[in-house]
């Protein structure tokens, strides 16, 4: 393993904004992670664990140590006639793991296909989509402590899985690095969760009355390909804000004004779009420089030229935070990690 000086970032996050980090270095395996960490030269130095790159907005250089996660593998073990505990080690591309279950006739991490990104970052922000979040599967995962350097098991209520969120974003965040997740999956009687308005329709359209885990991937490929740009193309971290949930009372004012307004309710909370939000701002494919949201979905900042900073791309989420407060009263946070 080396330590080199002074590399360029630029093809390690999806957004593709050129810094440097002052270190780097790539790990593949615990024991050589926990050997830098140890090191006398670098132990005191800033630290980033880079997975994916794919929900970072990087807003300067990193004056520290960048540690890429290479860590590579994936086991199985039979839990029961059904289901199957699936092991993949924190560096296994994320799209790639899902296709590999499917190949195998596992379900339950089909509606995730082709989420950018590696297995390793995937609890951090519970990621979902098109009704599921990786917290119906999970079962639980190492992780190595960076306090005592002991490696840990979380199980899924210790990972205190919300809304694109977890520990590891809160009270763990910095603490800890995410090295194995286990999955429980089913190996047949699979449930396929197709009631996500979307993939209702795409299955119509490709005429599947009762799909298969592997055809519902494929819905959702067509749908993320259909309206999600894709990240070696055109540089993005996929939804750039979170839906915001606001108070019923306060949604039921907003309503009044605008009663077209899509809504999720919650009990005595309502979730709305984002995207529908920042496009009714006049957002959706309007380009500042080298920065826009995107054409086909508002909710989504991409690197139009190629050539933003990420201080040009933070800039322009906050014009469209400070015009959706304007509109609407309602303040947008932003998902992607922020350096
Ligand atoms: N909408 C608009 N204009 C837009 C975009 C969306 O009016 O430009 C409206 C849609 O018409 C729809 C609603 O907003 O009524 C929801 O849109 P969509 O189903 O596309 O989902 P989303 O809420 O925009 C979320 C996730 C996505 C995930 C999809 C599908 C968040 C922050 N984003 O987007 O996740 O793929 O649902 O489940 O929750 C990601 O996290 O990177 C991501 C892409």
């Amino acid at each position: 393993m080396t330590i080199q000086e002074n590399f360029p970032l630029k093809n390690y996050n999806t957004f593709g904004v050129n810094v440097s980090a002052k270190y780097f270095a790539e790990v593949s395996s615990v024991e050589e992670l926990v050997e830098i960490l140890k090191n006398d030269n670098t132990s005191t130095l800033p630290l980033l664990f880079l997975g994916g790159g794919s929900n970072i907005l990087f807003t300067k250089d990193f004056d520290g140590l960048v540690i890429q996660l290479h860590l590579k593998g994936i086991s199985e073990e039979i839990l029961d006639e059904n289901h199957v505990l699936v092991k993949a080690k924190a560096g296994e591309n994320w799209h790639k793991f899902v296709q590999f279950c499917l190949t195998k006739n596992y379900g339950g991490l089909e509606n995730l296909s082709l989420i950018p990104g590696n297995v390793g970052t995937s609890p951090m922000q519970n990621i979902g989509a098109y009704g599921t979040e990786i917290k119906d599967t999970f079962v639980s995962c190492k992780v190595l402590n960076l306090e005592n350097l002991e490696v840990e098991v979380f199980d899924k209520e210790k990972c205190r899985f919300g809304y694109r969120d977890s520990i590891f974003k809160q009270e763990g965040k910095g603490k800890y690095v995410i090295l194995e997740v286990a999955f429980k999956l089913t190996s047949k009687n699979h449930t396929v969760r197709t009631d996500y308005g979307a993939i209702k329709s795409e299955l119509e359209k490709l005429s599947i009355a009762n799909p298969t885990i592997q055809e519902v991937s494929k819905a959702v490929i067509n749908i993320r390909q259909s309206k999600l740009p894709d990240p070696k193309v055109i540089g993005n971290a996929g939804s750039f804000f979170k839906n915001p949930t606001i108070p019923l009372e306060q949604f039921l004012k907003v309503q009044k004004k605008f009663p077209e307004m899509p809504n999720y309710p919650n009990g005595n909370w309502v979730k709305v779009p984002a995207g529908w939000l920042i496009e009714q701002c006049g957002w959706k494919g309007k380009q500042i420089g080298n920065v826009a949201s995107h054409e086909l979905q508002a909710l989504v900042i991409v690197n139009k030229t190629g050539n933003a900073s990420g201080k040009e791309i933070y800039e322009f989420s906050t014009m469209i935070i400070d015009s959706v407060k304007d509109k609407f009263g309602i303040e947008l946070e932003r998902e992607v990690n922020i350096i």
